[in-house]
């Protein structure tokens, strides 16, 4: 009998390699991006002779042009960089408050947040990109500058193809068609782009070449800046020049941890995300999960219990490191972890009103996007930059083609009342001039006996953390292939609102048996973008998220 389901289990192991989709794999180098010609300007600069980050910077550029709804030169991001030689760095392009901004700013007459910080000109912070990829390219990269934008300007001036995904994103916007230079771009006036369409974009097209020409400062102080402030100025937004010139990259160590003896680099503040993958993992170590089996009921039940967990610790002790005091080590410390763990019952659902008093609502549909990169040398890079929400604040500065962030909005607008994500946050993330607003974007290396492993990271709010979260306990607990661990069904838990969000792939009967036990489902179509890279037996695999139109690359 015992030798029989041993048996079962071989073949049931067998059958999910065998059923799995793989991941692409090559020798030397990988790039996996949300979208095909970004990959193809990241290879090209690769192939070129550039390292990871040239091609980081090359792609983050493309994605500006090629994948608008988060791709940009108006928002902000975190690049992680781990290089051959062991040497780790995090450079940190979070947009900031402009310093006209205020704690109460976004509070209506009646003292509730009103839509300021998610939409329109008043939402946008002051953007990292082009400064952050700047910094990047001088310190670390070895190609020029301007080399690095020209696939960028390409893509913008010749246009390109504009895919299925695109088309309907497109079309789909609300968002885009009340702001009428982001209508007359993006929605083409109304005449919606069809795929297959030619998408051109000359004015994106002229500020990347005066980018190109000038450097980062033309964004910064230039015509750009100068053209910036002043549709600010007319439209009511913040943001002046004096805010652009004074945008600082701050450049961190990143947050390294254990997980099953491999090591784990990651975001630190002011992301949540690289603290909140190490205080799940932490929670998840002791419990046994893995054992009752991938997409289970009881595995999924605790690590829900995992995320809700850290959220409710998220929402009172996460904020911008330069301006308040995050409790790192403590909130990392292994009996810290082992006591939260213990107030973990198994078999019911813990309420989250027993773990603190809120006031939950419901999400709003969003965009991020995550790259990763592997070069011939073994430098790895993982890359997530945002506008926030899709097409971010929806505002396009005339003449100058680029949207605009609506970063604002992932401060606590009023501490204790929950943002477009549904999420509770707490003093720690208050609105204050200069201040970067709390984020949830995870770029993650993974080393095994010192030696890169694996490169992740997704788009997703606070879902990218439970989504990086569950690709690693994927990997190194369910024994999945880097494509299949990408692919696999996805659940989310945070804390508020008291509801565990599953994707449609979990069998009926999962589902049934989780609201036994207690949980309030709720299902959602689709939960972050992973781009992942895995190095394993002198080969990289490269996997894009099934979910979207991505493409992993190499050579
Ligand atoms: O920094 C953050 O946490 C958010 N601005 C990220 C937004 C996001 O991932 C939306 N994507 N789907």
């Amino acid at each position: 009998m015992r030798g029989a389901i041993r048996n079962i289990a071989v073949l049931l192991a067998l059958g999910s390699l065998l059923s799995a989709r793989q991941p692409v794999r090559a020798r030397y180098a990988m790039v996996v991006t949300r979208e095909p010609n970004a990959t193809e300007a990241g290879l090209a600069v690769l192939r070129g002779g550039g390292n990871a980050v040239d091609a980081a910077v090359a792609v983050g550029f493309a994605l500006a042009v090629t994948h608008p709804a988060a791709g940009n030169l108006g928002g902000g991001g975190f690049m992680l960089i781990r290089f051959a030689d062991g040497r780790t760095t995090f450079i940190d392009f979070r947009e900031r408050a402009p310093a006209a901004a205020g704690r109460d700013m976004y509070l209506g007459p009646d003292g509730k947040p009103t839509r300021d910080s998610i939409e329109g000109w008043r939402a946008v912070a002051v953007p990292g990109t082009v400064r952050g990829l700047e910094y990047a390219c001088r310190k670390y990269g070895t190609r020029p500058w301007s080399e690095l934008l020209a696939p960028a300007i390409r893509l913008a001036r010749e246009g390109f193809s504009v895919s299925w995904g695109l088309a309907q994103s497109l079309r789909a916007s609300k968002l885009l068609a009340r702001f009428p230079e982001s209508h007359r771009i993006f929605q083409r006036g109304g005449r919606y782009f069809e795929p297959g369409d030619r998408f051109t974009q000359p004015e994106l097209a002229q500020t990347l070449e005066r980018i190109a020409r000038v450097g980062a400062a033309e964004f910064y102080e230039g015509e750009t800046a100068q053209r910036l402030a002043a549709a600010m100025r007319e439209n009511g937004g913040l943001i002046t020049v004096e805010d652009l010139k004074a945008y600082q990259v701050v450049e961190r160590q990143p947050l390294r941890g254990r997980y099953r003896g491999v090591e784990i680099l990651t975001a630190p503040p002011p992301s949540s995300g690289g603290i909140g993958i190490l205080h799940m993992l932490g929670v998840l170590e002791g419990t046994g999960f893995q054992k009752h089996g991938a997409g289970s009921a009881a595995a999924i039940h605790l690590m829900a219990e995992a995320m809700r967990r850290y959220f409710a610790d998220r929402s009172e002790y996460l904020g911008d490191p330069d301006f308040v005091r995050v409790p790192v080590k403590g909130l990392l410390d292994p009996r810290y972890l082992a006591a939260l763990r213990a107030t973990i019952d198994p078999e019911r659902a813990t309420p989250s009103s027993q773990l603190r008093p809120g006031n939950p609502q419901g999400y709003e549909s969003t965009e991020t996007t995550h790259y990763s990169i592997v070069d011939q040398q073994g430098n790895a890079v993982a890359v997530t930059y945002t506008l926030n929400g899709g097409y971010g604040s929806g505002v396009t500065a005339p003449g100058l083609g680029f949207l605009l962030n609506n970063e604002m909005d992932d401060f606590a607008a009023r501490p204790g009342f929950p943002n477009a994500y549904g999420l509770v946050q707490g003093e720690a993330n208050a609105i204050a001039p200069f201040k970067r607003p709390l984020s949830s974007m995870t770029p993650t290396v993974l080393l095994r006996d010192g030696r890169l492993y694996a490169v992740l990271g997704s788009p997703g709010g606070p879902r990218i953390i439970t989504t990086v979260l569950q690709v690693i306990v994927n990997l190194l607990d369910f024994g999945m292939n880097v494509q299949e661990a990408v692919d696999w069904p996805r659940f989310h838990h945070q804390w508020l609102p008291d509801t565990l969000y599953m994707e449609p792939g979990f069998s009926p009967d999962t589902v049934a048996l989780l609201r036994l036990r207690g949980f309030k489902t709720e299902t959602v179509r689709s939960m972050g973008e992973v781009a992942a890279v895995l190095v394993e037996g002198g080969w990289l695999h490269g996997a894009a998220d099934s979910r979207v139109e991505g493409l992993a690359a190499g050579f």
